[in-house]
Order: C-alpha cells, then sequence, then structure tokens
C-alpha cells in the first residue's frame, strides 16, 4: 500500500480524528450487532409463533373431527335405532292387521307414534347444535335467549341476557358471536361451577362488543393458556383467535375464587 493512502497522522487533531472514526466504526458494529440479535430473536419468536398457530390448526381440525364422529354417534345410536325399530313395529302390525287383532294393532300404532315423535326431538336438537336455525331467520338475539334457557334448564346456572345491539349483524358476526358466546359457556358449564352467568351485548361505534361473566371458581388465565394446547384443549385459544381473525380483541378477566369474565370486540363488518 502506498503512503500517501495511509497518512501518519502528524498532529493532535489528526489522531483525535482517527479515534473519531474508530469509535465511530466500534458504534456501528455494535448497532450491527444489535440488529442482527434483535432480528434473530423476532425471527425465533415468529417461528414460535407459526409453531404455535399450527398446533392450534391441528387442533382444531381433530376437534371438527371428533364433533363429527360424536354427531354421526347421536344420529346411529339414536335416529337409526329408533327407526330400525319402527320398521320392526310396522311388520307386527301388518300381521296384527291381517289377523284382524286390531285393537292389538291400534295400541301398537300409537307406539309407533310416540318412537317417531322423539325420533324427530333427537334431530331436531342435532340439527340445533349444529346450526340453530332461528340464527338466520330470527337473528342472534333470539337464538342466544333459546340458547340460555336451554343451559339454565340443563345446569340450574341462573342466567341473564342484555342487549343494546338495536338491530341484526350480518350474518357472519352473528355466527361468529353465537359461536364464541356458545365456547365460553361450555367452559362456564364445564369448569366454573358457577350458580348465574351473564351476557351483554353492545354496539360501540363500528363494534360489537359482548360480556361473558360468570360467577364460578375462576383461574389463572396465563397458565391456562399455557397448559391447554399440550392438553389439547383449544377452547380459550379458539375464542381468542377467531377474535383476532375478525379483527377485533379480547381480554380474559379470571382469577382463582373471583369468577371469569371474557370480554371481546369485534367490528360490525367482520
Ligand atoms: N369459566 C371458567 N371457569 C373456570 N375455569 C375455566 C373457565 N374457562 C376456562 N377455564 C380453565 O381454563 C382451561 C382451558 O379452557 P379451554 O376452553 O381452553 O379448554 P377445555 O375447556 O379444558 O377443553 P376444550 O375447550 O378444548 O373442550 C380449562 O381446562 C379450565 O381449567
Ligand atoms: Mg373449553
Amino acid at each position: 500500500m502506498a503512503d500517501n493512502e495511509n497518512p501518519r497522522p502528524t498532529s493532535s487533531s489528526d489522531w483525535s480524528s482517527i479515534e473519531l472514526k474508530t469509535l465511530t466504526l466500534e458504534a456501528s458494529l455494535e448497532q450491527q450487532l444489535i440488529y442482527a440479535r434483535d432480528l434473530a430473536r423476532a425471527f425465533a419468536e415468529l417461528e414460535a409463533k407459526e409453531a404455535q398457530r399450527k398446533n392450534l390448526l391441528e387442533k382444531v381440525i381433530s376437534a371438527q373431527e371428533d364433533e363429527r364422529r360424536r354427531i354421526a354417534i347421536d344420529i346411529h345410536d339414536e335416529v337409526l335405532q329408533m327407526l330400525g325399530f319402527n320398521l320392526m313395529k310396522i311388520d307386527l302390525i301388518e300381521r296384527l292387521w291381517e289377523k284382524g287383532d286390531y285393537p292389538l294393532a291400534l295400541e301398537h300404532l300409537r307406539g309407533l307414534r310416540d318412537t317417531i315423535e322423539s325420533a324427530i326431538n333427537v334431530l331436531r336438537d342435532i340439527i340445533t347444535e349444529l346450526r340453530p336455525p332461528t340464527l338466520d331467520v330470527q337473528g342472534l338475539l333470539p337464538t342466544l335467549d333459546e340458547y340460555l334457557k336451554r343451559f339454565r334448564n340443563e345446569t340450574g346456572i341462573a342466567v341473564s341476557l342484555s342487549s343494546r345491539l338495536g338491530r341484526r349483524q350480518s350474518p357472519t358476526v352473528e355466527t361468529l358471536i353465537y359461536r364464541l358466546v356458545q365456547e365460553a359457556l361450555v367452559n362456564t358449564r364445564k369448569h366454573a361451577a358457577a350458580t348465574a352467568v351473564s351476557v351483554d351485548l353492545a354496539a360501540v361505534g363500528d363494534q360489537i362488543q359482548v360480556t361473558i361473566r360468570d360467577d364460578g371458581r375462576g383461574f389463572v388465565v396465563e397458565e391456562a393458556l399455557r397448559n391447554s394446547l399440550a392438553r389439547g384443549s383449544i377452547g380459550l385459544h379458539s375464542i381468542i383467535e377467531r377474535v383476532r381473525l375478525a379483527g377485533g380483541e379480547c381480554v380474559i378477566d379470571s382469577a382463582p375464587g373471583a369468577g371469569t369474565t371474557i370480554r371481546f370486540v369485534v367490528p360490525v363488518n367482520a
């Protein structure tokens, strides 16, 4: 390297300019190291989030399969059995009729009506569980009202529903809210040992705010969220994720002995 390309400092001001450059170089190296570390951390976080999302998706798919299996079993064990039984009864009635034993034939005919009625009720329950017909026709409020009444009758937990919505919402939003409230109430029934639960709906600007509160035993939210996926439980995560996908926000507020409040907002045009 030629001397004039790397001139030696001749005065104290030259020295300080070199020190300054070295310092600047060190500073920018350090800065780059910090950037690199931040980037690596961000990537690791992204990867962990991706893995969590994949895990959740797998759980959702297997939960859907479980649900289908359960419905298939319900239809098989209850409805098909009843219809098969009815076929046998019809054969019996035919034979009695041919023999001229009309009183007994009539008795079996009445029994036939009862089992058909039971089959219709079971089918109605299954259909309502799959998708309540009232949700499309009458909307969210009457459907939730119906659901809460059934919930009270089956669990003995007192229920209250209040709404300041004013009007019907889009089918997407109504279905979303119905499913999320249902998920929260299934948890209340399963885990809370509550005596009362309330559901409140309100329109706030261009958002719908939903609050579900129970007076049950409560739980440590962070811990439950951490442990639930490993156990194959997806309820709370699915509430959070579905609200997030709709562009809303969800807060779960609970503590042992203090009941549970789930509050979420979703945009009206989600
Ligand atoms: N309202 C509640 N009161 C008391 N504990 C609750 C309540 N909701 C949830 N938890 C606790 O949080 C845990 C996680 O709930 P989550 O809904 O994610 O799973 P799960 O109900 O156990 O299973 P899944 O919803 O998949 O059927 C529950 O196991 C329970 O311990
Ligand atoms: Mg649950």
